[in-house]
């Protein structure tokens, strides 16, 4: 296991950052604003990942990110009560439970983000049983993308291809909560199981030294030995994808919110002062955190996750931790600095956050609105302004 190697570098997030309930509110109106305009014409349809001239073009429920629309509207409903919300959730639940009855992009670890996001939280939200059922089924067809040796889910494609087998990436992490749910709402331990040995493993080999991350690590899934790691959507195989650090952020929050093993708070705490230290002056990062000056593009959405993720963690925290107020602190200037100069405010489109990147190196949705981005800041300003169960 790494051990801790750098405490936090900037002074600045030692400072109480007020967030003035006023100031909040009117952010949130202008979420709110904004789901509303697009209500009508994401009722069947969902936003695509990333918008093309900041316009997301309405798409299927095909993508791994078809769950981020139907997250943000749980989120509205659940803070304003308007029942104008839960008509187009019910349409976008069923869609749902449909893609995964017609096995609708299913080669994919994402059924995690898909499942959580819509099924979990239908039934958290509205007691829907059948979302309960569905997101039991959902776990179900996760867990055959487990490698039993390797003690992995495998993140893309088809088991047995060649170039995919045995990799698992740091965005998994998010779609473990989707095993633990299943494991507590039908007591069958296996999906805990599952979930736990994938977190273990994600933190023994993702997790450098340094407490940076691979993106991707291949493991043989004849032996079980750890291969070497790769990049997908980052800089470089060495370099620390900006995205990925803030997934495993929240992601190891999370394991260690259904496992209540302390480690993986522990690594979630390690990779978050790894970020808030790579951070540029206003406080939103670059697309890959091997850039700290200069000319590339920033990720927001990186940014709104990992606002997310250091709530999580402090909420975990004693008051004696020197730290917790720290990434509170933290949170709220990302937060802030979002809102000022990222949203698209007085700005032609209708996603919320600018700036953000889907992949660089695959010239895909570069300085463009992702979909997950804009529900993350919205969780995020949510976090802050009511206690709030999470999907996850
Ligand atoms: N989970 C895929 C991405 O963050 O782009």
């Amino acid at each position: 296991m790494n051990t801790i190697n750098e405490g936090i570098k900037h002074d600045k997030f030692k400072v109480k950052s007020i967030l003035d309930k006023k100031w909040l509110d009117h952010e949130i109106q202008f979420v709110l604003n904004k789901i509303d305009e697009n209500l009508d014409i994401f009722r069947e349809k969902v936003p695509p990942a990333a918008s093309k001239n900041l316009i997301y073009i309405p798409e299927g429920n095909t993508d791994w990110t078809a769950s981020f629309w139907i997250g943000m509207l749980y989120l509205a409903y659940e803070y304003t009560n308007d029942e104008k919300y839960l008509d187009v959730i019910n349409v976008q639940l069923e869609s749902f439970k449909h893609r995964l009855k017609d096995n609708i992009g299913m080669e994919t670890h994402d059924i995690g983000f898909l499942y959580s996001l819509s099924c979990v939280a239908g039934f958290q939200v509205l007691g829907d049983r059948t979302a309960r059922e569905t997101a039991i089924k959902a776990a179900d067809k996760l867990i055959i993308r487990y490698h039993e040796k390797a003690k992995i889910l495998q993140a893309w494609g088809d088991l047995s291809d060649p170039e995919q087998r045995g990799r698992m990436i740091i965005d998994c992490n998010m779609n473990l909560p989707l095993l633990y749910f299943a494991s507590k709402e039908t007591g069958d331990p296996k999906y805990y199981d599952i979930a736990l040995n994938h977190a273990e493993q994600a933190a023994k080999y993702i997790v450098r030294e340094d407490s940076s991350t691979f993106h991707t690590f291949y493991m043989d899934t004849v032996t079980g030995e750890p291969l070497y790691g790769r990049t997908a959507q980052g800089y470089s195989d060495q370099s620390c994808w900006a995205r990925g650090q803030a997934w495993g952020v929240y992601g190891f929050a999370l394991s260690y919110v259904h496992t209540g093993d302390k480690k993986f708070l522990d690594i979630a705490e390690k990779l978050a002062i790894y970020f808030l230290n790579r951070l540029p002056e206003d406080d939103i990062c670059y697309w890959d955190l091997d850039f700290t000056e200069g000319n590339e593009e920033r990720d927001s959405s990186a940014a709104s996750i990992m606002a997310c993720g250091l709530l999580e963690i402090s909420k975990h925290l004693p008051v004696s931790n020197e730290y917790r107020e720290l990434y509170e602190n933290a949170a709220v200037k990302m937060i802030k600095s979002l809102a000022e100069n990222y949203t698209t405010k007085n700005v032609n489109s209708n996603g919320i956050l600018l700036h953000a990147v889907y992949s660089k190196p695959g010239d895909n949705g570069v300085d463009e609105c992702c979909i997950w981005g804009d529900y993350y800041y919205f969780e995020a300003l949510i976090r802050t302004a009511k206690s709030w169960r999470m999907y996850w």
